[in-house]
Protein backbone atom coordinates (compact mmCIF):
# COMPACT_ATOMS: atom_id res chain seq x y z
CA UNK A 1 0.00 0.00 0.00
CA UNK A 2 0.87 3.36 -1.10
CA UNK A 3 2.49 4.91 2.27
CA UNK A 4 2.71 9.00 1.48
CA UNK A 5 -0.15 10.90 2.59
CA UNK A 6 -0.71 13.55 0.15
CA UNK A 7 -4.22 14.53 0.62
CA UNK A 8 -6.20 16.10 3.13
CA UNK A 9 -9.96 15.99 3.83
CA UNK A 10 -12.02 18.74 5.78
CA UNK A 11 -15.30 18.34 6.50
CA UNK A 12 -17.20 21.30 6.60
CA UNK A 13 -20.75 20.56 6.00
CA UNK A 14 -22.08 20.55 9.63
CA UNK A 15 -24.60 23.08 10.54
CA UNK A 16 -22.78 25.15 13.18
CA UNK A 17 -25.48 25.00 15.26
CA UNK A 18 -23.33 26.30 18.52
CA UNK A 19 -22.54 29.50 16.71
CA UNK A 20 -25.94 30.66 15.83
CA UNK A 21 -26.65 33.14 14.92
CA UNK A 22 -23.53 33.56 13.59
CA UNK A 23 -23.69 30.63 11.58
CA UNK A 24 -27.49 31.11 9.86
CA UNK A 25 -26.40 32.09 6.76
CA UNK A 26 -22.16 32.02 7.05
CA UNK A 27 -19.64 29.05 7.22
CA UNK A 28 -18.70 28.42 10.75
CA UNK A 29 -15.53 27.01 9.28
CA UNK A 30 -14.87 31.35 7.87
CA UNK A 31 -15.37 32.38 12.01
CA UNK A 32 -11.91 34.43 12.05
CA UNK A 33 -9.02 33.72 15.03
CA UNK A 34 -7.62 37.09 15.25
CA UNK A 35 -7.05 37.58 11.41
CA UNK A 36 -7.72 33.78 9.53
CA UNK A 37 -10.82 31.76 9.03
CA UNK A 38 -11.02 28.57 11.55
CA UNK A 39 -9.99 26.46 8.21
CA UNK A 40 -7.27 28.26 7.76
CA UNK A 41 -5.81 26.98 10.50
CA UNK A 42 -6.28 23.00 9.95
CA UNK A 43 -5.19 24.39 6.27
CA UNK A 44 -1.70 25.59 7.41
CA UNK A 45 -1.31 22.71 9.34
CA UNK A 46 -1.42 19.91 7.12
CA UNK A 47 0.68 21.95 4.48
CA UNK A 48 3.40 22.10 6.88
CA UNK A 49 3.34 18.52 6.93
CA UNK A 50 3.74 18.44 3.31
CA UNK A 51 0.02 17.78 2.45
CA UNK A 52 -0.69 20.17 -0.92
CA UNK A 53 -4.46 18.41 -1.97
CA UNK A 54 -7.05 19.16 0.09
CA UNK A 55 -10.50 17.91 -0.15
CA UNK A 56 -13.81 20.06 1.49
CA UNK A 57 -16.62 18.38 2.16
CA UNK A 58 -19.11 21.13 1.86
CA UNK A 59 -23.12 21.95 2.40
CA UNK A 60 -25.37 24.67 2.43
CA UNK A 61 -24.31 27.82 2.95
CA UNK A 62 -20.57 27.18 2.77
CA UNK A 63 -19.68 28.84 -0.47
CA UNK A 64 -17.78 31.48 1.35
CA UNK A 65 -15.35 28.55 1.59
CA UNK A 66 -14.77 28.08 -2.04
CA UNK A 67 -14.60 32.21 -2.57
CA UNK A 68 -11.50 32.32 0.18
CA UNK A 69 -9.40 29.76 -1.38
CA UNK A 70 -9.99 31.04 -4.86
CA UNK A 71 -7.93 33.79 -7.08
CA UNK A 72 -9.20 36.95 -6.37
CA UNK A 73 -7.70 38.98 -9.14
CA UNK A 74 -9.17 42.64 -8.33
CA UNK A 75 -8.68 42.38 -4.86
CA UNK A 76 -5.30 41.42 -5.49
CA UNK A 77 -5.23 44.59 -8.20
CA UNK A 78 -5.88 46.78 -5.96
CA UNK A 79 -3.54 45.80 -3.20
CA UNK A 80 -0.43 45.87 -5.72
CA UNK A 81 -1.86 49.43 -7.03
CA UNK A 82 -2.15 51.09 -3.34
CA UNK A 83 1.61 49.45 -2.43
CA UNK A 84 -0.11 46.97 0.36
CA UNK A 85 2.71 44.08 -0.05
CA UNK A 86 2.32 42.74 3.28
CA UNK A 87 -1.64 42.08 2.11
CA UNK A 88 -0.86 40.96 -0.67
CA UNK A 89 1.88 38.63 0.11
CA UNK A 90 -0.77 37.17 2.80
CA UNK A 91 -3.17 36.73 -0.17
CA UNK A 92 -1.17 35.10 -2.73
CA UNK A 93 -0.07 32.66 -0.05
CA UNK A 94 -3.50 31.11 0.06
CA UNK A 95 -2.84 30.37 -4.08
CA UNK A 96 -0.63 27.52 -3.00
CA UNK A 97 -2.97 25.07 -1.53
CA UNK A 98 -5.01 22.93 -3.95
CA UNK A 99 -8.48 22.21 -3.05
CA UNK A 100 -11.74 19.52 -4.41
CA UNK A 101 -15.00 20.26 -3.37
CA UNK A 102 -17.46 17.97 -2.38
CA UNK A 103 -21.25 19.11 -1.76
CA UNK A 104 -22.71 16.62 1.11
CA UNK A 105 -26.41 17.09 0.18
CA UNK A 106 -27.78 16.61 3.78
CA UNK A 107 -25.98 16.80 7.17
CA UNK A 108 -25.95 13.28 8.43
CA UNK A 109 -22.86 13.23 9.95
CA UNK A 110 -18.88 13.04 9.91
CA UNK A 111 -18.97 9.71 8.69
CA UNK A 112 -21.10 10.73 6.38
CA UNK A 113 -19.15 13.49 5.26
CA UNK A 114 -15.95 11.35 5.00
CA UNK A 115 -17.95 8.72 2.55
CA UNK A 116 -18.47 11.81 0.05
CA UNK A 117 -15.18 11.91 -0.53
CA UNK A 118 -14.63 8.52 -1.06
CA UNK A 119 -14.06 9.12 -5.25
CA UNK A 120 -11.34 11.28 -4.37
CA UNK A 121 -9.25 9.47 -2.36
CA UNK A 122 -9.14 5.89 -3.97
CA UNK A 123 -6.56 3.44 -3.10
CA UNK A 124 -4.52 6.16 -0.85
CA UNK A 125 -4.03 6.96 3.09
CA UNK A 126 -4.49 10.17 3.82
CA UNK A 127 -5.43 12.72 6.68
CA UNK A 128 -8.97 14.14 8.29
CA UNK A 129 -8.43 17.18 9.72
CA UNK A 130 -11.58 18.98 11.80
CA UNK A 131 -11.22 22.55 11.66
CA UNK A 132 -13.06 23.38 15.00
CA UNK A 133 -9.75 21.53 16.88
CA UNK A 134 -7.06 24.34 16.56
CA UNK A 135 -3.69 22.84 17.23
CA UNK A 136 -1.20 25.24 19.02
CA UNK A 137 1.04 26.38 15.86
CA UNK A 138 4.55 24.59 16.75
CA UNK A 139 3.53 21.65 18.62
CA UNK A 140 3.76 18.51 16.26
CA UNK A 141 0.78 16.75 16.24
CA UNK A 142 -0.03 15.50 12.05
CA UNK A 143 3.61 15.19 11.59
CA UNK A 144 4.22 12.86 14.44
CA UNK A 145 1.26 10.83 13.48
CA UNK A 146 2.19 10.62 9.66
CA UNK A 147 5.67 9.45 10.84
CA UNK A 148 3.67 6.59 13.07
CA UNK A 149 1.88 5.71 9.58
CA UNK A 150 5.25 5.36 8.25
CA UNK A 151 6.38 2.26 10.52
CA UNK A 152 3.03 0.79 11.35
CA UNK A 153 1.06 1.32 8.09
CA UNK A 154 -1.84 1.32 10.16
CA UNK A 155 -5.15 3.84 10.74
CA UNK A 156 -3.79 6.32 13.44
CA UNK A 157 -6.03 8.51 15.61
CA UNK A 158 -5.16 11.42 17.95
CA UNK A 159 -6.22 11.29 21.20
CA UNK A 160 -6.15 13.63 24.21
CA UNK A 161 -6.52 12.67 28.07
CA UNK A 162 -9.65 14.49 28.98
CA UNK A 163 -11.44 14.90 32.21
CA UNK A 164 -14.31 12.79 32.94
CA UNK A 165 -16.83 15.47 33.21
CA UNK A 166 -15.59 16.81 29.46
CA UNK A 167 -15.96 12.86 28.27
CA UNK A 168 -19.61 12.88 26.34
CA UNK A 169 -18.31 15.28 23.94
CA UNK A 170 -16.03 12.89 22.33
CA UNK A 171 -15.81 9.66 20.58
CA UNK A 172 -13.49 7.55 23.26
CA UNK A 173 -11.71 4.49 23.00
CA UNK A 174 -10.17 1.77 25.14
CA UNK A 175 -6.64 0.80 25.17
CA UNK A 176 -3.33 0.92 27.04
CA UNK A 177 -0.57 3.35 26.45
CA UNK A 178 2.22 2.37 25.47
CA UNK A 179 5.76 3.74 24.42
CA UNK A 180 6.18 7.63 22.37
CA UNK A 181 2.53 7.77 23.57
CA UNK A 182 1.17 4.95 20.95
CA UNK A 183 -1.81 3.06 21.86
CA UNK A 184 -2.86 0.27 20.37
CA UNK A 185 -6.66 0.43 20.41
CA UNK A 186 -8.98 -2.09 21.72
CA UNK A 187 -12.64 -0.62 21.21
CA UNK A 188 -13.96 2.96 20.22
CA UNK A 189 -17.50 4.65 21.60
CA UNK A 190 -18.95 8.09 20.58
CA UNK A 191 -19.81 10.37 22.81
CA UNK A 192 -20.56 7.74 26.07
CA UNK A 193 -21.67 9.39 29.02
CA UNK A 194 -18.86 9.84 32.05
CA UNK A 195 -20.00 6.09 33.62
CA UNK A 196 -19.94 4.20 30.96
CA UNK A 197 -16.84 5.60 29.36
CA UNK A 198 -13.61 2.50 28.69
CA UNK A 199 -11.53 5.48 29.76
CA UNK A 200 -10.25 9.32 29.66
CA UNK A 201 -8.46 8.63 25.62
CA UNK A 202 -10.52 10.86 23.70
CA UNK A 203 -10.42 11.31 19.84
CA UNK A 204 -9.95 14.91 18.60
CA UNK A 205 -9.82 16.34 15.14
CA UNK A 206 -7.12 14.53 13.69
CA UNK A 207 -6.91 11.29 11.72
CA UNK A 208 -4.87 9.06 9.40
CA UNK A 209 -7.21 6.73 7.80
CA UNK A 210 -6.57 4.25 5.26
CA UNK A 211 -8.88 3.53 2.24
CA UNK A 212 -10.88 0.41 3.93
CA UNK A 213 -12.75 2.53 6.20
CA UNK A 214 -15.00 3.35 2.85
CA UNK A 215 -17.02 -0.17 2.85
CA UNK A 216 -17.34 0.03 6.46
CA UNK A 217 -18.53 4.00 6.27
CA UNK A 218 -21.24 2.49 3.65
CA UNK A 219 -22.27 -0.03 6.19
CA UNK A 220 -22.71 1.92 9.46
CA UNK A 221 -26.44 2.46 10.67
CA UNK A 222 -27.05 6.11 11.75
CA UNK A 223 -25.43 5.92 15.65
CA UNK A 224 -25.36 8.64 18.04
CA UNK A 225 -27.06 11.66 17.45
CA UNK A 226 -29.04 9.96 14.48
CA UNK A 227 -25.80 10.37 12.61
CA UNK A 228 -23.63 8.42 10.54
CA UNK A 229 -20.47 8.16 13.08
CA UNK A 230 -16.97 7.59 11.74
CA UNK A 231 -16.36 6.26 15.26
CA UNK A 232 -18.77 3.48 14.22
CA UNK A 233 -16.79 2.96 10.95
CA UNK A 234 -13.73 2.67 12.91
CA UNK A 235 -15.12 0.08 15.31
CA UNK A 236 -16.48 -1.98 12.49
CA UNK A 237 -12.64 -1.69 10.97
CA UNK A 238 -11.34 -2.92 14.07
CA UNK A 239 -12.59 -6.20 13.61
CA UNK A 240 -10.54 -6.57 10.38
CA UNK A 241 -7.29 -4.57 11.04
CA UNK A 242 -5.22 -2.95 14.29
CA UNK A 243 -5.77 1.09 14.77
CA UNK A 244 -3.62 2.79 16.64
CA UNK A 245 -3.85 5.88 18.90
CA UNK A 246 -1.76 8.73 19.30
CA UNK A 247 -1.59 10.46 22.81
CA UNK A 248 -1.09 14.43 22.21
CA UNK A 249 0.33 16.86 25.30
CA UNK A 250 0.58 19.89 23.28
CA UNK A 251 -2.07 22.19 23.19
CA UNK A 252 -5.44 22.22 21.50
CA UNK A 253 -8.45 24.66 22.04
CA UNK A 254 -11.87 23.32 21.09
CA UNK A 255 -12.90 26.37 18.56
CA UNK A 256 -16.44 24.37 17.93
CA UNK A 257 -17.50 25.86 21.38
CA UNK A 258 -17.64 29.01 22.44
CA UNK A 259 -15.44 29.45 25.41
CA UNK A 260 -12.88 27.24 23.66
CA UNK A 261 -12.83 29.98 20.50
CA UNK A 262 -12.31 32.47 23.08
CA UNK A 263 -9.63 31.28 24.26
CA UNK A 264 -7.94 30.03 20.75
CA UNK A 265 -8.48 33.78 19.66
CA UNK A 266 -6.86 35.10 22.97
CA UNK A 267 -3.49 32.66 22.48
CA UNK A 268 -3.27 33.14 18.77
CA UNK A 269 -3.76 36.79 18.92
CA UNK A 270 -1.04 36.62 22.05
CA UNK A 271 1.47 35.04 19.05
CA UNK A 272 0.53 37.37 16.25
CA UNK A 273 3.23 39.94 15.58
CA UNK A 274 0.80 42.63 14.98
CA UNK A 275 -1.32 43.02 17.91
CA UNK A 276 0.29 41.16 20.77
CA UNK A 277 1.75 43.70 22.35
CA UNK A 278 -1.12 46.23 22.67
CA UNK A 279 -3.34 42.97 23.04
CA UNK A 280 -1.35 41.48 25.89
CA UNK A 281 -1.48 45.48 27.30
CA UNK A 282 -5.25 45.03 27.28
CA UNK A 283 -5.48 41.43 28.85
CA UNK A 284 -3.24 42.51 31.28
CA UNK A 285 -5.58 45.69 31.86
CA UNK A 286 -8.63 43.76 32.14
CA UNK A 287 -6.97 41.37 34.82
CA UNK A 288 -6.36 43.52 37.08
CA UNK A 289 -9.81 44.91 37.25
CA UNK A 290 -11.01 41.75 37.68
CA UNK A 291 -9.33 41.12 40.35
CA UNK A 292 -10.00 44.21 42.08
CA UNK A 293 -14.18 43.06 41.80
C1 LIG B 1 -16.41 14.48 16.17
C2 LIG B 1 -16.29 12.96 16.30
C3 LIG B 1 -15.80 12.59 17.69
C4 LIG B 1 -14.49 13.31 18.00
C5 LIG B 1 -14.67 14.82 17.81
C6 LIG B 1 -13.34 15.56 17.94
O1 LIG B 1 -17.46 14.92 17.00
O2 LIG B 1 -17.55 12.37 16.02
O3 LIG B 1 -15.60 11.19 17.77
O4 LIG B 1 -14.11 13.03 19.33
O5 LIG B 1 -15.20 15.13 16.52
O6 LIG B 1 -13.49 16.94 17.85
P1 LIG B 1 -18.14 16.40 16.84
O7 LIG B 1 -17.24 17.35 17.58
O8 LIG B 1 -18.20 16.67 15.37
O9 LIG B 1 -19.48 16.27 17.49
Amino acid sequence: MEKTIRKAILPAGGLGTRFLPATKASPKEMLPIVDKPMIQYAVEEAYACGIEEFVIITGKHKRAIEDHFDTAFKLEESLKKSGKSGLLEEINRLNRFHFAYIRQREALGLGHALACAAPFVKDEPFAVLLSDDIIEPGDRLLGAMMDLYQELGAPILALERVPRSEIQRYGVVSGEEGPRGVVRITGLVEKPSPEDAPSDMAIIGRYILTPDIFPELERVKPGKGGEIQLTDALSGLLEKRPIFGYIFTGKRYDAGDKVGYLKATVALALRNEQVSEQFSAYLLDVAGRLKKQ
